[in-house]
């Protein structure tokens, strides 16, 4: 699209994940409120390579938003639903201006005062997990040259979702558990609305996973670990490119083969957090969905076949029957039923035969579930 390479352009996605993952870390263990905004400020401008960058906040009192952290000394103080940053703070909707002068809510006061040039301009709502605005993130003019693009978009968003996550963390001194929670739709979120075909992905894999878990009468907490990490198990796909995955025909081989590394990249991302709670040892279960019960399947290496965590076996059923219902890379989705026959029929080879009797006992409840598991989105959806 832009002119470049696609390695480049997975090398560039795979820093700047490794960024948010660090990124990820340090905000959950920042414990001072100041260092925390200076520290998400300082990672605006780094992991969005912008050449500017603001961090607002909202004062509850007055209703409007006021600079905390940005290069130019003055604080800013903007009436809510005024400018590009009381509008986003009003809205609550991110704001992609590619022409910052063709834009009439732009405010060229501070560019005169400080003679900067404001180009291109993303600014996102910074909310709080039930997605109150707590302010507004901020960045200006690529390095590059280049103007903002969705890409960034999708990255300031997940920033900001961690950041907010943070300061609400810090502010109502919550449990590190709700932190990562939050961290962790921001970045399935921020993964599916860049597949359109598979926005529903991890909702459904989620849901079903839970389904076959208490089939299997699992105690709940390691029916919430399995839970967790079917709602990861393809996080890895943020690093792998757009063409690919939103790709309607069948994968050529080497697409195929830089596809399959989803499941690597899992691992990595998962590996470089700290779980606690639920979460600890989501790590050991979410990268192992496509591997096979009779052996093989990927990422290469152990645990193999029966070795692998039940978990990933139960996800590895639940993922397939996902699979089976939606048309991917051409090749059309077939009826709830015939996926669950499609799977009985592998039951030992590619899949844990008890896993799979788990499955045929609640086949019955598929439909339902399903539905359930959208309409829950729908509503989580309206409060995000
Ligand atoms: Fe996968
Ligand atoms: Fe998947």
């Amino acid at each position: 699209m832009n002119g470049e390479k696609p390695m480049d352009k997975l090398e560039k996605r795979v820093k700047k994940l490794e960024l948010l993952v660090t990124l990820g870390q340090k905000l959950s263990a920042e414990r001072d409120f100041e260092r925390l905004l200076r520290r998400i400020w300082m990672e605006l401008t780094e992991v969005l390579d912008a050449e500017r960058s603001s961090l607002f906040l909202l004062d509850e009192e007055t209703g409007e938003i006021y600079s905390v952290i940005a290069q130019q000394e003055e604080q800013i103080r903007i009436p809510r639903g005024k400018g590009i940053v009381g509008n986003v703070a009003e809205t609550g909707e991110s704001l992609l201006i590619q022409d910052a002068y063709s834009d009439p809510r732009f405010n060229s006061d501070v560019d005169k005062k400080t003679g900067f040039t404001t180009k291109s301009i993303l600014s996102v709502p910074l909310s709080n997990t039930r997605g109150v605005v707590l302010g507004v993130c901020q960045v200006l003019n690529r390095r590059d040259g280049k103007p903002f693009d969705l890409d960034d978009q999708l990255l300031l968003q997940a920033l900001a979702g961690m950041a907010g996550t943070a300061i609400e963390t810090l502010k109502l001194a919550k449990e590190q558990k709700q932190a990562a929670e939050a961290v962790i739709i921001a970045l399935v979120t921020a993964l599916e609305m860049r597949v359109p075909a598979e926005q529903m992905h991890s909702i459904e894999v989620r849901a079903y996973s839970r389904a076959i878990a208490k089939q299997l009468r699992l105690r709940e907490h390691d029916v919430r670990r399995i839970e967790w990490a079917a709602a990861l198990h393809d996080i890895g796909k943020l690093a792998v490119p757009d063409e690919i995955l939103n790709k309607t025909e069948p994968l050529s081989e080497e697409e195929l083969e830089i596809y399959k590394k989803h499941a690597e990249y899992t691992r990595d991302i998962l590996s470089a957090m700290e779980f606690g709670g639920e979460l600890s040892g989501v790590e050991d279960i979410a990268p192992y969905h496509h591997k096979k019960f009779g052996g093989g399947g990927y990422p290469v290496g152990p645990p193999h076949g029966p070795s692998t965590p039940l978990g990933s076996r139960i996800i590895a059923v639940a993922d397939a029957l996902w699979s089976q219902t939606n048309t991917r890379f051409g090749v059309s989705g077939q009826s709830l039923q015939q996926a669950v026959a499609y799977i009985e029929a592998r039951a030992s080879t590619d899949f844990d035969p008890l896993v799979v009797q788990a499955l045929s006992a609640i086949a019955p409840q598929l439909e339902d579930l399903r539905e359930a598991a959208l309409i829950k989105n729908e509503q989580k959806q309206e409060t995000v």
